[in-house]
């Protein structure tokens, strides 16, 4: 399906976002055939680029990082065609009176009333003047075409991010907001919709009776880069698990909905947040765990602690690592745990799902017969490896009967050629199409703040705490490895073959 004629308003148009994933994002779009007839892509930016000058800067990143390698010289151009940069400022009235012409040029050149989507690749500080502008000079009054985008953070907490969908929804309706949460964007993630509700032999097993506990675990060898400065104000519960890792919760946890419409799927979703349970002081101090990575060796080259990262408080106590046991108090999950983790620094970079079943209910094989048991699991490998794993004991061949676990496996590059879209590729597509199913209601953001706020608010405290607590290159702190070897598992860890760890 094609969208509608659109035109985009980048704000924050000379930014990292804009030029190393929304305009590759768009190019290959238009590369594959998806961008409708009339587009346009207008970068807003304070630098006095034009139109050829600011093509020329996306085409030297475009090189490095199109999934399509080099641009195609000739579908470079005609892309091209349609970037334009608006030098501007967000808070001069001229710059939303040009947008205001621009959008009425494109109307009669296209003939047809366009979608109008404003883009806010900007820190949100930013977002009330653009958002009040913008309803000021009525550029957003067609409730159907125009629309917002807006990265995370939603917020620092409760109640910023209460405040800022007040703000958002006094401009716009929520139908016009895309709260963009990039993992909903990614293949795998997409999928556990499909794997869950799309085949009938999951679902009866899917739930407390069958399922012994849940792991996601999403971890990352990069450190800090030049993101110090936001990081060191956020850590690991903000920046991953209050969106990313959440969300993924709430796919594999989430009752079936009854079509594979937005609200539909987000009422769903949200229903698991709220049947989370709230943390009291004594579980946390039980089941949440954090971690500041120290200095160390990754893959040859020695990194620095995260103290010592550039734009990091030489005293931070943010947590890089955070580990948490959590329970979906309802009917479907009484009493499974769900063991989420995630840290930068660590030994491997992969996302990856685990669902582990419950023991069979009684043995008979002989204890000589079994080599290295295993409860059936499947596994949910989003990134690096993208696969679906199931594993399951079977007989090894041979004149004995001896059992030993092994894998049925699902790997998208053996079963599917061709690239595969990246996250903004489909997100972007989505806010064309008028499509929600993939963004984060307002209720979602708040709900997930809500559940995390006991956590953040007992991790705030000043006092310094015996930080660092694991090197670079490990699995994490040991305490998150006793947070659930008390209940009898281990973190489980995917071998990454032929993958970059
Ligand atoms: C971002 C976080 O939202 O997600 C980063 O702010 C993190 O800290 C990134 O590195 C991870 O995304 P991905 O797609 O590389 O897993």
């Amino acid at each position: 399906i094609k969208s509608q004629a659109t035109i985009f308003f980048i704000f924050g148009g000379t930014g990292d976002l804009t030029s190393r994933k929304l305009v590759p994002a768009l190019y290959n779009l238009f590369v594959d055939g998806w961008m409708p007839d009339h587009f346009s892509i207008v970068a807003m930016g304070r630098t006095g680029f034009t139109d050829d000058q600011f093509r020329e800067v996306l085409l030297k990143d475009i090189n490095q990082f199109s999934r399509s390698g080099k641009p195609d010289q000739g579908k470079w151009e005609a892309f091209a065609k349609h970037v334009h940069f608006q030098v501007s400022d967000i808070n001069d009235s001229k710059t939303y009176e040009e947008q205001s012409q621009r959008i009425a040029t494109f109307k009669k050149e296209a003939g047809i009333d366009p979608n109008v989507i404003y883009y806010l690749a900007v820190a949100p500080r930013f977002f009330s003047t653009i958002a009040e502008n913008i309803s000021k000079h009525k550029l957003a009054v067609d409730a159907t075409k125009s629309r917002i985008v807006i990265e995370k953070p939603f917020g620092h907490d409760l109640d910023s991010a209460r405040k800022l969908n007040q703000l958002l929804g006094s401009v716009f309706s929520e139908q016009q907001i895309y709260r963009i949460d990039h993992y909903l964007g990614k293949e795998t993630v997409q999928n556990i919709l499909a794997f869950r509700f799309a085949n009938s032999i999951f679902e009866p097993l899917w739930n407390r009776n069958y399922i012994d506990h849940v792991q996601i675990s999403v971890t990352e060898q990069l450190g800090m880069g030049s993101r110090g400065g936001y990081y060191d104000d956020a850590g690991a519960l903000r920046d991953m698990i209050q969106n990313h890792i959440l969300q993924l919760l709430c796919l594999v946890a989430m009752e079936p909905p009854v079509s594979f419409e937005a609200d539909k799927v987000r009422n769903c979703k949200v229903d698991v947040l709220h049947s989370m349970r709230k943390f009291n002081p004594e579980d946390i101090k039980k089941n949440a765990v954090r971690g500041q990575y120290s200095k160390g060796w990754i893959e040859g080259k020695e990194v620095v602690g995260y103290r010592e990262e550039q734009g990091v408080n030489p005293q931070s106590n943010t947590e890089t690592f955070a580990a948490i046991k959590f329970f979906v108090d309802n009917w479907r999950w009484h009493g499974v745990p769900f063991y989420l983790r995630t840290g930068k620094r660590m030994h491997q970079s992969s996302s990856v799902i685990t669902i582990q079943f419950k023991d069979v209910p009684h043995m008979i094989f002989p204890s000589e017969a079994i080599e290295g048991w295993q409860q059936n699991r499947l596994i949910i490998s989003i990134q690096p490896e993208m696969s679906v794993r199931l594993q399951v004991q079977a007989k090894r061949p041979g004149l004995d009967m001896t059992l030993n676990p092994v894998d049925m496996i699902f790997d998208y590059n053996g079963t599917y050629t061709g690239d595969t879209p990246e996250a903004y590729e489909t997100l972007l597509l989505d806010t064309m199409l008028g499509d929600q199913t993939l963004f984060m209601r307002g209720d979602q953001v708040e709900a997930a703040w809500d559940l995390l706020m006991p956590i953040l608010n007992a991790w705030a405290g000043k006092k310094s705490l015996s930080f660092p607590n694991y090197s670079a290159d490990s699995w994490g702190p040991e305490t998150a490895e006793a947070l659930i070897a008390q209940d009898g598992f281990h973190w489980f860890t995917l071998p990454l073959k032929n993958a970059k760890k």
